[in-house]
């Protein structure tokens, strides 16, 4: 049905005519990765790290959505794989379906995210397609990338930080219509430039990771990196680390970046960072059972922080792997230091010793994506070449769930694209001037 009309648009973008794409139709249908309500309890009794995305996302033919006031329509020709899609499709912590029913019940215009079927995805790079009535810093033919911050602005409690918006989502996960798919639609006001020297998968992976690592480590609503800071970061060499690795190298703060093998510690290595722990290698079991922790497990990593650092304890700590670290984060950080965290991937009943949170005077603050600024400053960094992609690999929309089971089996390093339209790698770049000059930085992660 939309095949036809979905490869004129492809032709266009490929052959640069950027102009005609407001003269083309608009597909009835398109392709998208999609999990389908009916599947919901498809894993139950299966244990998490069981749980197969490869089993429950799928790429369904679904009707074009409509497109109302304040919207656009995007053809998107990549998007990447975020941490969310792996909890959507895998129904935890709860199926995405409750936020589709409880945003579609929120105004007529939200109705038509509530369906049996939820397309997946937060990144985009793309070429819009159509604006809604009242969008006029848009056009079709711009080519875009997309934030993943869905708001409402209609209450005063997000008007100076949009992220405390009471209707705030995050695009493609609490709403439908994603970006893993050949058409999405998003607010206008996520619709950001596409970086002119990155190709189209390239420019696709940064988003919410970048933003969201920006908000929590740099920005002032985080926790407010400065020169000369020693940042602690989990996964350094992942999703959100291998961003939060380049933040506190470019401002002038020093990483010390935890990772879980030989490669991923080359990896930062070379990205930079000098000071690398290798959590596998040094057998940290920060548990001794189910129940409890080892506080002597803290004091030998904290020992080796030390170590490293030449005594220093990091003013940050930059956390996301949650239960199982967060002990051990509260208490390797200075005292009067911060943890800062936007996740909880090894489970979210978090488990401390206070003490050491009180006494030392020790922040914990809770971050979560970026406002509208937030994503608009670190998307420019991208696009002056001071913070670059970490793409590892890039698979086809129809290997989506094998890219999404990579993710979910932490078998991946960096980010992991997928081509949407993009009929292949490498394609999309204008200026080869900036290109040229970042090269070695942007190609980092690729095929580590
Ligand atoms: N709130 C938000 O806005 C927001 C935004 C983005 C992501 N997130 C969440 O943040 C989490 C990470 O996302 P991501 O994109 O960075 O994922 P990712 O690409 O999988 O990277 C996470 C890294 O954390 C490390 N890790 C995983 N489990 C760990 C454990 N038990 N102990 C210590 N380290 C562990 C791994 O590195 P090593 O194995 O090398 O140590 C892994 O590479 C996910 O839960 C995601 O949903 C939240």
């Amino acid at each position: 049905m939309g095949g036809h009309a979905v490869q004129k648009i492809l032709d266009a973008i490929l052959a640069d005519e950027l102009d005609a794409i407001a003269t083309l139709p608009v597909p009835e249908s398109y392709r998208g990765v999609t999990v389908h309500e009916e599947d919901t309890a498809m894993f139950d009794g299966v244990a998490t790290k069981d749980k197969d995305p490869r089993k429950s996302l799928h790429l369904d033919d679904v009707p074009t959505p409509e497109l109302g006031p304040g919207e656009a329509l995007v053809a998107v020709m990549a998007s990447a794989i975020n941490y969310n899609t792996v909890w959507t499709s895998i129904f935890e912590p709860m199926s995405t379906f409750g936020f589709l029913k409880r945003y579609g019940k929120s105004s007529p215009l939200a109705l038509k995210h509530d369906l049996p079927y939820h397309v997946v995805g937060s990144d985009l790079a793309g070429v819009v397609l159509r604006t809604g009535p009242g969008v006029n810093a848009w056009k079709p033919g711009d080519r875009v990338v997309a934030h993943c911050l869905d708001v409402q602005l209609e209450h005063a409690d997000g008007h100076n930080d949009t992220m405390l918006d009471p209707e705030q989502r995050i695009w493609g996960f609490e709403t439908n219509f994603g970006g893993l798919a050949e058409l999405a639609l998003v607010k206008s006001n996520q619709l950001m430039p596409m970086p002119d020297h990155l190709t189209w998968e390239e420019a696709a992976s940064p988003g919410l990771v970048n933003s969201t690592a920006y908000r929590q480590l740099v920005s002032a609503n985080g926790a407010n990196m400065k020169q000369g800071d020693t940042v602690l970061i989990w996964g350094a060499s992942g999703g959100l680390g291998s961003y939060a690795t380049q933040f506190a190298l470019n401002g002038g703060a020093t990483p010390i970046c935890v990772v879980s093998s030989p490669e991923k510690a080359e990896l930062v290595r070379s990205m930079g960072a000098e000071l690398i722990i290798d959590r596998s290698a040094e057998g940290y079991r920060f548990w001794k059972d189910e129940h409890e922790q080892d506080p002597k497990e803290w004091k030998r990593f904290g020992s080796r922080i030390r170590e490293l650092t030449g005594g220093d304890d990091p003013d940050i700590v930059f956390e996301h792997p949650g239960r199982e670290t967060f002990g051990a984060s509260v208490f390797v950080a200075r005292k009067g230091g911060t943890i800062v965290t936007c996740a909880s991937t090894s489970g979210f009943l978090h488990q401390y010793d206070n003490r050491y949170l009180w006494m030392s005077l020790k922040r914990i603050v809770g971050s979560h994506f970026a406002n509208y600024r937030e994503a608009w400053e670190a998307n420019r960094l991208v696009a002056k070449g001071k913070i670059h992609p970490t793409v590892s690999k890039v698979y086809s929309l129809e290997e989506t769930g094998q890219a999404a089971h990579d993710v979910h089996r932490n078998a991946h390093q960096g980010k992991v694209g997928v081509l949407c339209l993009a009929p292949a790698e490498g394609l999309g770049v204008r200026d080869h001037e900036l290109r040229a000059a970042h090269l070695p930085h942007i190609n980092r992660f690729r095929g580590v």
